[in-house]
């Protein structure tokens, strides 16, 4: 039977696990990325595994999400960040180089590859003809340190693209119409993989604006062939010796097929509050605009930017829009200053902003409030712009460029054509933004520089035969991550401080918690059905194992809570009779015993007091091995080093 693009790839990097839709499969894994606002407890999950340096075909640390230094917190983050780069192997692109995905395609990624990534539009680099997904830091880590990334075998979805985009009517149309047609669940556990005489029309950078978006289907990725658009691709960045031929055989099995017209399409927008929520242009023309941003990791390349360069020379935004253009990457950007495009935004009157997410992440440009704002992005959530009743639509840069000249919604293809931009013979090329690591033998006594925010992983244990503790906590049923580890502005800024964060653990159930725990040292959890519903926040896991919970014992788990305890290297257990949930109080000293025998059977008996409680375990071999190990940290660091 013939194969997808992506079974190719994944059959190549295959450590574990049969490739049959939904089965476990274990992935070998050539290159990661990390960005700052996750990036720093993914080097500190890292270096508690002990490894010296990545086993990683090159791994690199960005800087793009808080670029701003106004106070030490991020300034701190990034020297951190920085030094335990320098130290591991990990290259590390300096602060205003770019935003990660567009500098991966740019100057690392390679076609045929497998990439992970902590940010959720790693997919991006499937414009490449990469396997590249978003995942966990901690898969980061483990990654890192030469461990499998495990992940469900994806089914495989196919849209077929014919003949070409019309004038001013861009890639993101296409990424939209997809969204329009299968909605924000419509890729959940597939892989879509794009072919078709039509993609021949469209660039590295236009195919990488439609994986990017991706995410937004919920797919595991997406993926383009590797042809000789990709080798000029890679050619105009120097790189061509990265190129490879990659493309899926005639008779590849998909589990359902697409067709789009290109031909066909016109400008679409994504209306209020989600990318799926889509609509032509034409029928929101009506609509006043506030504010117009341009950029992020979807629509930020150099052709992008200068259609919109095009669409701006010589006229004036209109006096109520502001106009604000972040480009993707410092190539992006020195490209537009040297062909005289930037002169041409800038005297338009439009606000230049840094190379980094910026606006996408409500950092320096937010909307006024109720305010209209167009974005080239690819979310456009409730309050994601950082104004919490701000109204985002999603467009193309085609559709932002036409709109902010009108100051109103503007089908971009009743003015006149600003022609298809064509890769560049030569990009210009200058990675003075990227540092690379120490050499092994300089990197030995190198110092990791850590702020007073910056505070190491905390000590996780191997399972021991037998857990003797007290009840510290019995809460009820539907516990929710946010119950175990709140959110929001008073917490976020401790993410690489687990000592501190901790001390929010449980507040909004009782306070006294944190303090209580650490004062035992050692403690056990009972809750009801559904315990870790909600988010898979890995720190929902990380502040319990910080203030000693062994064992979380419940009438039912959420499945990714229960295997974020599994990695923290602390037991899940689960009531045989939910009925004996209420035969144990707040207080009691529980024992169990006998446990890795119980392992064995996936069963283990509770003593409390005079009670025996049968409790079953819903273990995976892999993850029984993992809580022997101490964690999945120590587990991978392990198995990586065989
Ligand atoms: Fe950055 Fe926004 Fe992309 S936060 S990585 S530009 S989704």
């Amino acid at each position: 039977m013939g194969k997808t693009i992506a079974e190719k790839i994944i059959e190549q990097h295959l450590l574990s696990g049969e490739m049959k839709p939904g089965e476990e499969i274990g992935l070998r894994i050539d290159q990661t990325l990390t960005q700052d606002a996750t990036g720093t407890m993914a080097y500190l999950e890292f270096e508690s595994m002990g490894v010296d340096r990545v086993r990683t075909e090159r791994s690199v640390a960005y800087i793009d999400h808080n670029t701003l230094q106004s106070g030490f917190e991020n300034a701190d983050d990034h020297r951190y960040i920085q030094s335990v780069a320098a130290k591991h192997g990990i290259w590390f692109s300096r602060p205003g180089n770019g935003i990660c995905h567009q500098l991966q395609y740019e100057r690392i990624g390679k076609p045929g590859k497998t990439l992970i990534g902590s940010d959720s539009h790693t997919p991006t680099g499937g414009g490449l003809g990469m396997l590249a997904m978003g995942a966990g830091g901690m898969d980061v880590a483990v990654a890192m340190g030469g461990g499998a990334y495990y992940i469900p075998m994806p089914r495989m979805i196919r849209v077929n693209l014919k003949n070409r985009l019309g004038d001013n009517v861009s890639a993101k149309d296409v990424i939209l119409e997809v969204l329009r047609q299968l909605s924000v669940k419509g890729g959940v556990g597939a892989i879509v993989e794009y072919g078709g005489e039509g993609i021949q029309s469209l660039s590295v950078p236009e195919r990488c604006t439609i994986t990017n978006m991706g995410a937004e289907l919920g797919a595991t990725t997406s993926i383009f062939p590797s042809d000789e658009e990709t080798r000029k691709f890679l050619k105009a960045q120097n790189r061509e010796e990265d190129w490879i031929p990659l493309f899926s055989d005639e008779d590849a099995v998909y589990a359902a097929e697409y067709t789009i017209d290109l031909s066909e399409l016109k400008p679409l927008a994504a209306c209020p509050h989600s990318p799926d929520n889509v609509k032509p242009v034409d029928e929101l023309k009506k609509i006043k605009v506030d504010q117009i941003a341009i950029g992020s990791c979807t629509n930020s390349s150099y052709a992008d930017m200068l259609k919109v360069a095009r669409m701006l020379k010589g006229k004036k935004i209109a006096d109520g829009v502001s106009l604000g253009i972040s480009p993707g990457s410092r190539q992006v950007l020195s490209m537009l200053a040297e062909c005289g495009a930037l002169a041409d935004m800038i005297d338009a009157g439009a606000r230049i902003l840094e190379c980094t997410c910026g606006p996408c992440i409500g950092m320096g440009f937010s909307p006024n409030s109720g305010g209209v704002s167009l974005r080239t992005f690819n979310r456009n959530f409730l309050g994601r712009s950082g104004t919490k009743d701000g109204q985002v639509y999603l467009v193309s840069p085609e559709t932002a460029a036409a709109s902010a000249l009108t100051g109103y919604i503007t089908d971009p293809t009743t003015l006149e054509s600003v022609g298809k931009v064509e890769i560049p013979e030569q990009f210009r090329i200058n990675d003075s933004g990227f540092i690379p690591p120490l050499p092994p033998e300089e990197a030995k006594d190198a110092e990791v520089l850590r702020g007073p925010n910056i505070k190491p992983f905390p000590e996780t244990h191997p399972l021991e035969n037998e857990i003797q503790a007290e009840v510290l906590l019995k809460v009820g049923d539907n516990i929710t991550t946010d119950h175990i580890m709140p959110a929001g502005a008073k917490v976020l800024p401790y993410r690489s401080n687990i000592p501190k964060i901790s001390t929010f653990c449980f507040g909004v159930v009782d306070e006294t918690f944190p303090e209580r725990a650490k004062a035992a040292g050692k403690g056990i959890i009972v809750g009801g059905s559904n315990y870790g519903q909600g988010s898979s926040r890995e720190h929902a896991a990380l502040a319990p194992l910080y203030l000693g919970i062994r064992a979380v014992i419940v009438k039912s788990f959420a499945r990714i809570h229960m295997a974020n305890l599994v990695n923290a290297g602390i037991l899940p257990l689960v009531f045989e009779d939910p009925a004996d949930y209420d035969r144990i109080r707040q207080g009691d000293v529980l024992t169990l015993s006998d446990i890795f025998e119980g392992l064995k059977e996936n069963r283990v008996i509770l003593h409390a007091g005079e009670k025996e409680i049968p409790l079953r375990m819903e273990l995976a071999e892999r993850q029984k091995e993992m809580l022997l190990a101490g964690g999945l940290l120590k587990y991978a660091a392990a198995t990586g080093k065989q």
